[in-house]
């Protein structure tokens, strides 16, 4: 499953207060939500359906109303509301929330000013694209010849309709067909309707085969369209829009999210054509960006749902150049855990043409076997360089030196560095010195050892199941080195920040994410999810916990000074430390230990 780095989110959750969040997740319905996404049969006290995020026949994707969070028992992913719109659009943090805060008529507040002026802008523009996108779909099925272009390339109807392709007729004013005003500057500003110099007003895409881009939710933002023969521009795109912004969009990515979740590889290629045959030939996880370059944009939101990115480009010139790019624009958008390979088609070959020759597991095989990104960047700089003189050497260790500047994950570096080491014939430190390297810094959370499952883990899901029963804990009582401890103290004191109104279990985990503790603490509301405590057994439940706790820290505390008592006798304690000492040798008394 895709993680995300904390320190990103953390970032902008900052700009929103909690008690923005707070009342967002109380207005907010998730089975509401999620039903919108992929309809949700009733099952018992929730709601089930197939699991969006792995391939699957018989429903284990699982919402419970009450506790407003969804759990799936076939992958394990699991969240709040907001998790869901992270994980399902692959949107940042921040932007989930704007998401959810539009749907039930919030305003963000750290930009209410922006969104009070864009917000109809936006959702006028939305329509827009929409009703153009059904129009011009409509249109290919009455243009014969825009068919046969498709056929020719070897796309069904099927395909074409997944990525809702279309064809744009020749015409002056065909959209006037689609629009009540052709005359709307909304038109204009949604790039579908351009204006000559006199004032007239044209179809900017005409007898073109019609690409619509989507953002993630799968709202048409932009086109590109292709033209059916030779001639100038071969692809023509939207300009950028409120709705679009170059550089920060790819194609194909509502189409390829379920496979994208089942491979948790990305393949990033250059062409619509590329994205649309390769899912012809069963390889449903590529995405183009879009006549750019890649971008570091492009790389975040890509490993926000995959764990791996392959670059597959035209094996001309051209094409390594964009893989140069790319891996530049890669460099520090790429976390730890991540990886991104290369594959180098044959000269001549695109992806689409590849994968019509050769089949889907020719193709596979090769994205498989992609390079890393360490040894392409080490044979590009070495391919510029004499690597037979001494100067030449040189020279590729201060050509590497700008790039592993920018990497921010030390094991990536340390094999950089060893590999520039070997190549160049200095030494390791060498290398280290010469290309200015420090310390990667980062706010690594603290390395604790995990400890055997205790009955911390229990108190965990008490305190969420009902987060009322914090004050009945005394926060000493935990011991001190364990992760778990830790975890149930910060949510002890989550909720008493929260003061008088009792914080709802979705609530707690969105103040909880990005945190160090937010995988034990996932870990424990999925568990909850499947087994909750009944509710008439749970403060019961919390007392015994309690009780156990206490008995522990008796136990550590007789230890201790038993230790001391050992060493010193009983006069080497304090007066307090003897009251304690006789206090916890009766308890043992009574309760039958021998001290
Ligand atoms: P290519 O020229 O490699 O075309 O452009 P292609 O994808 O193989 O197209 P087909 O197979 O001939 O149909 C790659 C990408 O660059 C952008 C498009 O996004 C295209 O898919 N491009 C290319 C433009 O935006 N405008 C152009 O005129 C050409
Ligand atoms: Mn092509």
């Amino acid at each position: 499953m895709p993680r995300v780095g904390a320190a990103g989110l953390l970032q902008g959750a900052a700009l929103i207060p909690d008690t923005f969040i707070q009342e967002l997740l109380y207005r907010v319905d998730l089975v509401n939500l999620i039903d919108g996404y992929l309809p949700l049969k009733k099952s018992g006290a929730n709601f089930a359906a197939c699991c969006p995020f792995h391939s699957e026949k018989s429903p284990s994707f699982t919402v419970s109303p009450s506790k407003q969070f969804y759990h799936c028992f076939g992958c394990g992913a699991h969240g709040t509301a907001i998790g869901f719109l992270m994980e399902y659009s692959g949107l940042g943090f921040v932007d989930a929330i704007r998401e959810l805060a539009d749907r039930v008529g919030l305003q963000v507040p750290e930009d209410a000013g922006r969104r009070a002026r864009d917000a109809p802008k936006i959702t006028a523009l939305t329509e827009i694209m929409a009703r153009a996108a059904k129009y011009y779909y409509e249109q290919l099925k009455r243009s014969e010849k825009a068919i046969s272009y498709l056929k020719a390339r070897g796309v069904s109807g099927e395909i074409a309709q997944k990525f809702a392709i279309g064809y744009a007729p020749d015409g002056g004013q065909s959209l006037a067909a689609a629009f009540d005003d052709y005359g709307a500057t909304e038109l204009q500003v949604a790039g579908l309707v351009g204006k000559s110099d006199d004032g007239r007003l044209y179809d900017r895409f005409r007898d073109r085969v019609m690409f619509p881009i989507m953002n993630p939710k799968g709202e048409t933002i932009a086109f590109g369209g292709r033209l059916l023969g030779d001639g100038k521009p071969k692809y023509l795109n939207s300009p950028e829009t409120p709705l679009f912004e170059k550089g920060h969009e790819v194609f194909g990515l509502p189409q390829a999210r379920v496979a994208l979740r089942d491979k948790d590889t990305a393949i990033v290629v250059e062409g619509y054509m590329d994205v649309v045959a390769l899912a012809q030939h069963g390889v449903g996880n590529a995405v183009a960006t879009l006549g750019t370059a890649t971008t570091a944009t492009h790389v975040q939101k890509l490993l926000r749902q995959v764990d791996r990115i392959v670059y597959c480009f035209d094996g001309d010139a051209a094409g390594r150049k964009a893989a140069w790019r790319a891996l530049e624009n890669s460099l520090e958008a790429l976390p730890e855990q991540k990886s991104i390979g290369f594959v180098f088609l044959p000269e001549a070959d695109d992806p689409d043409s590849f994968v019509r020759k050769h089949g889907r597991e020719a193709f596979e095989r090769m994205i498989g076997q992609a390079m890393p990104l360490s040894e392409f960047l080490l044979r590009e700089l070495a391919s510029h360089c004499d690597m037979t003189s001494a100067e030449g050497k040189a020279k590729l260790v201060a050509e590497a030196r700008p790039l592993l500047g920018r990497l921010q994950t030390p094991l990536l570096r340390l094999q950089l560095v060893k590999r520039l080491a070997a190549a160049s014939g200095f030494s390791q430190p060498e290398v280290e010195r010469l290309c200015d390297l420090r310390p990667i810094v980062r706010a690594a959370p603290a390395r604790v050892p995990r400890q055997a499952p205790s009955l911390l883990r229990p108190l965990l899901r008490l305190l969420l199941q009902k987060p009322q029963l914090a004050p009945g804990l005394a926060l000493d009582l935990l011991p001190e080195h364990s992760t778990e401890a830790r975890a149930v103290r910060l949510l002890c004191e989550t909720i008493a920040a929260a003061g008088q109104q009792p914080l709802a279990y979705p609530v707690l985990l969105e103040r909880l994410r990005g945190n160090e503790y937010e995988s034990l603490l996932r870990d424990a509301a999925a568990e909850l999810m499947q087994a909750p405590f009944a509710e008439d057994e749970i403060d019961a439940e919390f007392a015994g916990a309690v009780k156990q706790l206490l008995e522990g820290e008796h136990k550590r505390v007789f230890a201790q000074l038993q230790e001391k008592v050992q060493k010193l006798g009983v006069n080497g304690l304090s007066s307090e430390e003897k009251r304690q000492y006789l206090v916890a040798l009766s308890a043992r008394g009574r309760s039958g230990g021998a001290p």
